[in-house]
């Protein structure tokens, strides 16, 4: 796999566990620099629902690999600063954000063949005037010479109670217990795996959101990429 090179067009990686706020981040991010936004996780999710729903086993290696070459996902924003997420022309917005979706995105993301196979498609997203890249290897791997690398992070306890609110607003009833539950065994199996396992890159700021508002996050991340290069002035974050 050839690295990837320098961007002409500056990448914002954005890496971390489960919960730790890196969607809400990345997309306030990436409107209040006028960026495009990678969400890698959804890739990974949307390619378990295109598995589930071919009833490919989550363990079929190869399949999945070429699963991963057919699907077509298309991400659209509305003006309303809402996202919707299209799976072959249908939309799967909200089971893409289930977590079942995110717990079985989680399996099939542990196999190198499927990681490979969704390199490009990521790469493919660079586009002027900068993009931000939401995910857990953003930096390590798909972005190695990305502008700016921040490995953003909070206690299990924090990011538990931020998914479940999270949850709630949705309408989805899930109990505290069950989600740290899940969220511990993601964040073991996203940490222990062989290929692309969830570590900071050596040069990513890492950034504990725990006692952090959503804005102070927003702007110390602004802060630190103002440091490497010129970014338009601030508009609404
Ligand atoms: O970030 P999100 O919760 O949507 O990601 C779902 C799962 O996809 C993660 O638990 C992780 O296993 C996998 N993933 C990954 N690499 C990425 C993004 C997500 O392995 N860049």
């Amino acid at each position: 796999m050839t690295p990837h090179k320098t961007p002409a067009v500056p990448v914002l990686a954005i890496d971390g566990p489960s919960g730790a706020g890196k969607g809400t981040i990345s997309r306030l991010l990436s409107r209040r620099l006028g960026w495009h936004l990678l969400d890698s996780g959804a890739l990974y999710r949307v390619l378990a629902i295109a598995a589930m729903r071919s009833r490919l086993s989550l363990e079929d290696i190869d399949g999945l690999a070429r699963l991963a070459g057919e699907v077509r996902v298309r991400f659209v924003s509305d003006e309303a600063g809402g996202e919707r997420i299209e799976l072959d022309g249908e939309l799967v917005t909200d089971e893409v954000r289930t977590e079942r979706a995110g717990d079985a995105a989680s399996r099939l993301a542990r196999f190198p063949e499927v990681r490979d196979a969704l390199v490009q498609l990521q790469r493919d997203f660079v586009r002027a005037p900068g993009l931000v890249a939401d995910g857990r290897d953003m930096g390590t791997r798909i972005f190695t010479d990305a502008t700016l690398k921040v490995f953003l992070t909070a206690t299990p306890e924090e990011r538990a109670r931020r998914r479940h609110k999270q949850l709630k607003e949705k309408g989805i009833d899930v109990s505290l217990a069950a989600l740290s539950r899940d969220i511990a065994e993601r964040d073991a199996r996203d940490a222990q795996r062989a290929v692309a396992p969830l570590v900071p890159a050596d040069d990513a700021k890492v950034l504990d959101s725990t006692v952090m508002s959503i804005p102070q996050v927003v702007d110390r991340i602004v802060d630190w990429l103002g440091e490497r290069i010129d970014i338009p002035p601030v508009g609404q974050a």
